[in-house]
């Protein structure tokens, strides 16, 4: 399973809270109540789930140390500096200039907060490129890339976009936003292909040589037909435009028009074609229901990463910063990245980082657990007070393996999950009702989960992503435990 991240909307939500603004109910309220499934494996009691593998009943003890014991203020002799320009040479007074240099070689070969944008730092993935490529090629269809986020479909598309740029293809990249534009955003794009490979412009006639676009030839106001009619005498080259982030868009006129426009390119054969990714588990939550664009479309499902994918990832950063990975460390790595190119890296990093501040050139399995218990801590320190707060207290704690259970099932792109998905999640051996009681009790105003009920049945959502991610890291930290 991959774990699910915030999306920059939602980190900036959280990052506007006010700080404990709420402080969680007292653990007295639910102390007479029976839980779902008591803490730790040697918890009897009515419905203790005895379907889940028992480690995952556990909360790391780590955890226990983040939530109860703020860390102390450690005032350093002298104030923190930065290790190298920002041109990237090693400032000359460095006493340990190789070292920098090292750390610095791993944050590029692994640091997680950009997409691949070269096939020198792109591990794996041979076949969802190759699958790509014979859609673009073979088959002459559009195709939908989606899967979690995280999971690498951006650093797919720029990797596709070189290899096609090398086979003379124009490509053109945008990243839709919430607030995406059908017009603005095809405008554009067409402001980006040269007139020259209109079929009415001949190569030295006056409109080719000034230098226009396809954008003079649109009028002010156009839709996806006329903007077809215009691809359509595209001729010369062939075009593919990348739509990256396409599930961010909010106006579900533009999903429309992009439909239509996939329509229309395809019935008349034009020499444009369109790739979209997005957050989806399927292709209908991307494109919605669309069955007369559905033969001129492929989806490209982005899996997990392989073991030997990994390994590869890995790779990269050992060969950058001249170290040395251990089998344990890396089958540690693999286990709690649960296939995420973003969490082998973000990792595998803090790894490195940990091998190196120990003056090593050999990572083992203890400097992943610091790696981990690093990661954890900051996604915690990432999150308000108030949630902070919500997870130490003694419910958070008893209800473990349902808060568990819930951030598994709400793994999906929006992250709503429902109390059969839970349920589901527990093996099946807990009583609904009491499962649906339970998660009500983390729905309060500014509690854990968010509650709605469309239509009388009752969907959950955990307030802040984040919190998901550090639940199910936790639940694979506690799998790891010796
Ligand atoms: N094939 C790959 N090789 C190495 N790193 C990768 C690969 N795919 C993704 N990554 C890394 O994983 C993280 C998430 O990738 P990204 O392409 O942004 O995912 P998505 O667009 O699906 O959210 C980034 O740090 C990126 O560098
Ligand atoms: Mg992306």
């Amino acid at each position: 399973m991959i774990w699910k991240r915030w999306s920059r909307a939602e980190r900036a939500g959280a990052d506007t809270l006010p700080e404990n603004a709420v402080i969680a109910p007292a653990a007295a309220e639910y102390e007479t109540v029976p839980m779902v499934a008591a803490a730790g494996p040697a918890a009897s009691g009515p419905a203790a789930s005895a379907a889940r593998p028992a480690a995952t009943d556990t909360r790391p003890a780590f955890l226990d140390t983040l939530w109860r014991e703020p860390q102390p203020v450690v005032r350093p002799f002298t104030l923190p500096r930065f290790s190298a320009s920002a041109s990237d040479d090693v400032e000359p007074g460095d006493s340990d200039a190789g070292l920098a240099r090292r750390k610095l070689a791993l944050r590029d070969a692994l640091g997680a907060s950009q997409p691949v944008i070269g096939r020198e730092s792109f591990a794996g993935r041979h076949d969802a490129l190759a699958q790509l490529i014979a859609s673009i090629e073979q088959q002459r269809v559009h195709v939908v890339i989606y899967g979690e986020r995280g999971i690498g479909k951006t650093s797919l598309a720029h990797v596709f976009a070189e290899t096609a740029r090398e086979a003379r293809y124009l490509v053109l990249y945008g990243s839709c936003g919430t607030e995406a534009q059908f017009d603005a955003m095809f405008r554009s794009f067409a402001a980006r292909i040269p007139r020259l490979y209109h079929k009415s412009v001949l190569p030295n006639s006056p409109e080719a040589e000034r230098g226009d676009n396809f954008d003079v030839m649109l009028e002010e106001h156009f839709g996806p037909r006329e903007l077809a009619d215009l691809f359509a005498d595209v001729t010369g080259t062939r075009v593919i435009i990348i739509l990256d982030e396409y599930d961010r868009v909010l106006d579900a006129s533009f999903r429309r028009d992009v439909a239509e426009l996939i329509k229309n390119l395809s019935d008349r054969a034009a020499r444009v074609q369109l790739v979209l990714t997005g957050v989806a588990q399927n292709l209908d939550e991307l494109i919605g229901y669309a069955p007369s664009i559905r033969r001129n479309i492929v989806g490209l499902p982005m899996r997990p990463l392989s073991v030997n994918e990994v390994r590869d990832v890995i790779a990269i950063g050992e060969t950058a910063a001249d170290i040395k990975f251990s089998d344990e460390a890396v089958q540690m790595i693999t286990a709690m990245a649960g296939g995420s190119p973003y969490l082998v890296r973000l990792l595998a990093h803090q790894a490195g980082l940990a091998a190196l501040a120990d003056k090593r050139s050999q990572v083992t399995e203890n400097h992943g657990r610091t790696a981990v218990e690093r990661v954890l801590t900051d996604w915690n320190a990432s999150l308000p007070r108030r949630v902070q707060a919500s997870l130490g207290r003694d419910e958070a704690r008893a209800q473990w393996p349902l808060l568990i259970a819930a951030a598994r099932a709400g793994s999906s792109a929006d992250g709503y999950f429902t109390v059969d998905d839970v349920y589901t999640e527990l093996g099946g051996n807990s009583v609904p009702t009491i499962i649906e009681r339970d998660l009500k009790r983390f729905a309060n105003a500014n509690d854990l989960l968010e509650l709605q009920e469309p239509g009388g049945e009752a969907r959950f959502r955990f307030r802040y992503p984040g919190v998901s991610s550090l639940l199910l890291m936790s639940a694979a930290m506690a799998r790891m435990a010796p």
